[in-house]
């Protein structure tokens, strides 16, 4: 294991993080229905902690040697409110996945500081599909 591929992974992170802004934004904006009021401020309250992720994340793999990516993974599209919430899902369940292994990386190769800030980020994202889940699976009056 070597740093190269924990800023390799870091990157591959920071693309998906720049995922969640838009699609939080994105979705915060085509969001239609009765329940659009509360989709949105949910929506739109996950941008700042997605933006401080992103943020650590170009600022260590620049300090480590690496170039901080400026591509972001494609948002899937959605219309229907259950379909952007599954979407939501989706992607919070692969952030959970990724600072799981981002954790292992950063401890294989000594950067306990790195991996420390990769818990926080761990239990972020794991509130984040905890709460989509209660919204989806609740009754939606139809
Ligand atoms: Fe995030
Ligand atoms: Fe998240």
């Amino acid at each position: 294991m070597s740093k190269q591929a924990l800023v390799a992974a870091m990157n591959d992170q920071l693309s998906a993080e720049y995922q969640a802004v838009i699609q939080y934004l994105q979705y915060s904006a085509i969001v239609t229905g009765p329940h659009r009021p509360e989709l949105v401020a949910f929506f739109r309250a996950e941008i700042p902690d997605e933006q401080g992720h992103a943020q650590y994340l170009a600022d260590k793999i620049s300090a480590l040697g690496g170039i901080p990516t400026t591509v972001a993974k494609p948002v899937p599209p959605g219309s229907d409110p259950r379909e952007l919430l599954q979407n939501v899902l989706d992607a919070e369940t692969e952030a959970v996945a990724a600072y799981t292994r981002l954790i292992d990386l950063a401890d294989a190769v000594g950067e306990i500081g790195i991996r420390i800030q990769m818990e926080n980020f761990l239990q972020d994202e794991s509130n984040h599909p905890d709460e989509t889940q209660k919204i989806l699976h609740g009754n939606w009056g139809e």
